[in-house]
């Protein structure tokens, strides 16, 4: 340990979740804490959703290999913990939890071969952010890890991510809901659900059999809800424990910076703080195009003047984020060369940017 800032955050997590606008490095950050972590003895589980395709490769998920729902250990020369990644895949997840919660093996297979189950349980929105939260859960209790870092999907998905759990509780709850899935209680048949108005409307919208299917759905899904409820219940937990730390990450650019404001306004707004902020991507310091030797070509010193010009914007840029969160630790990130070398070996690179994030203070 350098007992630099990011030291001090991931001592006292056991979930990291980053978030951030789209492109500004979530990923890329995420894996680096992780390794960094890794190195200083952490058994750390990094979850990603849909890396990038070099970090993908770098991660082991590359050609040919199937995406890793489950972790997959990355060998990290020089590691005193270990470093393990895997990819989101929502429907896999939603499948364990369905085999998990339902009475009878012939009970799970009934919802996983329903029609409506299958397209909601992929593609639905909300539901892949659910999942994640429920993947966060599951590594959480895994006791192979002591950290675990997740990457998430750009800001305002992320922040369904935080509110799933509990958006899934109310569903659960919905009057309409309990009519659907309790049929002989409320003397509702399968045949005569369509009589109901409201489900003659739904029906119009989406169509018999797509009712149907989605009532079939329902009516298996009984017996499974009050553990989803609780399960949901403790995900939710997890989101809120003080060992889980959310760090912001962010490039210099007005929309990033107006993003990472708008999350970290809705964090507190549900009482909880922002741990970190990595200002990544940022244009190095040249210096002052005056301070440059004088044989220096006039087209080149006019190129520096910009870069100085586009250093000090960025400064602008952040002066507000920076200014409200005041007592929030924060690691400036210059520009890696090496992630922005292709050529590059990208496991290398992102040792490299996890040693700057390690070592700022
Ligand atoms: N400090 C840095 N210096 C140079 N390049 C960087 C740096 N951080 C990230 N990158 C590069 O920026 C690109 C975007 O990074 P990344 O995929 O991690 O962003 P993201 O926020 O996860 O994107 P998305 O929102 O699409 O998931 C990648 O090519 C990555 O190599
Ligand atoms: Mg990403």
């Amino acid at each position: 340990m350098t007992g630099g800032v990011l030291d001090s955050v991931l001592a006292c997590s056991r979930v990291v979740v980053v978030a951030g606008s789209g492109g500004v490095g979530k990923t890329t950050v995420s894996a680096a804490m992780a390794a960094q972590a890794a190195l200083d003895g952490r058994r750390v589980a990094v979850v990603t959703i849909d890396p990038a395709k070099r970090l993908a490769d770098a991660l082991g998920f590359g050609a040919g290999r199937p995406i890793g729902n489950d972790p997959v250990r990355i060998p990290l020369n020089g590691a005193r913990g270990e470093l393990w990644a895997l990819m989101l895949d929502t429907r896999s997840t939603f499948d364990a939890l369905v085999d998990r919660y339902s009475p009878s093996a012939d009970q799970a297979e009934r919802i996983r071969s329903n029609l409506f189950y299958r397209n909601i349980s992929g593609a639905l929105s909300g539901t892949q952010e659910y999942m994640a939260a429920e993947k966060l859960y599951e590594l959480h209790g895994d006791d192979r890890f002591d950290l675990v870092v997740v990457d998430t999907p750009p800001t305002r998905q992320a922040l369904d991510f935080l509110s799933a759990p509990a958006r899934l509780r109310r569903f659960i709850d919905h009057p309409l809901y309990r009519i659907v899935i309790a049929p002989s209680s409320l003397g509702l048949r399968a045949v005569n659900a369509v009589s109901q108005p409201v489900l003659r409307t739904i029906a119009r919208v989406v169509g018999a059999q797509a009712l149907d299917d989605a009532l079939a759905f329902f009516r298996a899904f009984q017996g499974l809800d009050a553990g989803f409820r609780q399960r949901a219940h403790d995900v939710d937990r997890v989101l809120h424990e003080s060992t889980t730390t959310y760090v912001v990450v962010t490039s210099a650019q007005a929309e990033p910076v107006a993003e990472a404001t708008y999350f970290i306004d809705q964090l507190e707004s549900q009482g909880v703080a922002t741990s970190l902020v990595v200002a990544n991507r940022l244009m190095p310091d040249f210096g002052s195009p005056d301070d440059v030797a004088l044989d220096v070509p006039d087209p080149m010193r006019e190129n520096l003047g910009e870069l100085v010009a586009e250093r000090a914007a960025e400064e602008s840029t952040l002066a507000p984020l920076r200014s409200r969160l005041a007592e929030t630790p924060w690691i400036r990130v210059e520009l890696v060369p090496e992630l922005l070398d292709e050529r590059h070996d990208t496991l290398a690179a992102i040792r490299r940017l996890g040693s700057v994030l390690g070592a700022a203070d």
